[in-house]
């Protein structure tokens, strides 16, 4: 292990077919109005809204109602929220949904009573909250992006043409999370598969990072193979509750700042993704597998000892006889076998992507100075044309 660090996460979950049990002892902690927001309606038909809302009778809570949270959920979406909440004076916010409602709920838990625009101060200056933040809790009902259990909050501003993810601390971490596998089973096999990717994309992008030999990795290599193991089941049979199970557990562990322990990290595909979805609007976790091959396969030389460890680690490739590039590329071979098993996108045009807006797209990509190999511009361009 290298360097300092500190670990704290006070998010507390609820795991299980029982967990929603403990919502109404949760709701007893807050004040009387309550904020119930989610997105576009998958709640109100698999029963979960129903659910939620007998919840919130039972503890005697007034209901503000925030319909609408799209996925890539937008500034001025989190604007109309903010408002709401400090109209209502309302005293939890919450969320009920996937990744872009939570990720919303945290954006409006900060803006609501917050003096300045908060686009600028959070997401462009990346200042910390100095006015009242409202707590939020979840039920969380699709699986990938770890927010559940960690400070994101990814914001859309299409006015100024950015995709920004910002990393809030502990004090805007959700305050409980209710986690039932079975709240997952009615979403759409695209937008679960594309999940899966997310959460190997969050395993990949801190895994990809520094020299030293780390109890992290180790760790982290144990969630990958549970994850392969279990998505493969889940593919095939996405009714089969322990893998769905297994995945969300792997899900919640794979963001939650736990793997970045003594480690950097690279987070350049999440990066190259939220440009595709700024000006595509595609699903995120498949604007991830899109371009995580070409990404890959061009920075591997820069970082070969950590693909070497992965391709044998993660895959079990077996290195004898062989040239650590040659251990390296059936790494990531099989990993290209396994997202076509799984059925992800496995090309940019499928996601709108083109040579006509490729300059668009690559204007959009925040370059990081981390991970093992700094991007240029071009090599930027390069990667995107070679995931159309
Ligand atoms: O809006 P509804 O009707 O609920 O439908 C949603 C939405 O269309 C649907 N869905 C969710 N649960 C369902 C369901 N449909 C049927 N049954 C259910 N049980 O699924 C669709 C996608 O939902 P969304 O919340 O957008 O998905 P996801 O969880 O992948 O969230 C994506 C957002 O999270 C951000 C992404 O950039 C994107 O904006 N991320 C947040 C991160 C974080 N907080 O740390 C990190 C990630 O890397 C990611 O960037
Ligand atoms: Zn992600």
């Amino acid at each position: 292990m290298n360097g300092n660090f500190s670990f704290h996460n006070p998010t507390k979950l609820y795991f299980g077919e029982e967990a929603m049990s403990h919502l109404v002892g949760e709701l007893k902690n807050y004040g009387p109005t309550v904020m119930l927001s989610y997105g576009g309606g998958s709640i109100k038909r698999n029963g979960i809204y129903d659910a939620v809302m007998a919840a919130l009778k039972e503890a005697g809570k007034r209901v503000v109602e925030d319909a609408g949270v799209m996925p890539n959920p937008t500034i001025e979406k989190v604007r109309e929220g903010a408002r709401l909440v400090h109209d209502n004076n309302v005293d939890l916010i919450l969320a009920v949904g996937g990744g872009s409602t939570i990720d919303y709920a945290k954006a409006v838990s900060v803006s609501a009573w917050c003096d300045e625009d908060p686009w600028e101060k959070y997401w462009v200056r990346g200042e910390r909250p100095d006015c009242r933040i409202v707590p939020v809790g979840s039920v969380l009902t699709m699986v990938g992006t770890g927010s559940e259990m960690n400070g994101g909050s990814v914001i859309t501003n299409r006015a100024t043409g950015f995709k920004r993810g910002r990393v809030f601390g502990s004090d805007v971490m959700p305050k409980f999370a209710i986690l039932n596998p079975r709240f997952t089973f009615t979403v759409p096999q695209y937008q679960m598969v594309a999940g899966f990717f997310d959460i190997m994309s969050h395993l990949m992008e801190q895994y990809f990072a520094g020299t030293a030999d780390c109890t992290t990795d180790y760790i982290n290599e144990g969630l990958m193979r549970s994850l392969i193991h279990s998505s493969r089941i889940a593919a095939k049979n996405p009714q089969d509750y322990e893998a769905r199970a297994n995945i969300m557990w792997t899900a919640t562990w794979a963001l939650n700042s736990l793997l970045k322990c003594g480690k950097g990290g690279d987070w350049e595909v999440h990066q190259i993704g939220h440009a595709i979805g700024l000006v595509t609007d595609a699903t995120h976790g498949m604007t991830l597998a899109s371009v995580s091959l070409p990404y890959y396969r061009h920075v591997m030389h820069d970082g070969l000892h950590q693909f070497v460890r992965f391709a044998v680690n993660v895959w079990g490739v077996r290195p004898e006889g062989k040239s650590d590039e040659l251990v390296a590329q059936e790494g990531l071979a099989s990993l290209e076998q396994w997202m076509r098993e799984i059925g992800v996108v496995m090309h940019s045009r499928e996601l709108g992507v083109s040579e006509e807006n490729i300059e668009k797209v690559a204007d959009a990509v925040l370059i990081l100075p981390v991970g093992y190999r700094t991007l240029t511009r071009d090599e930027v361009v390069q990667i995107l044309r070679e995931s159309l």
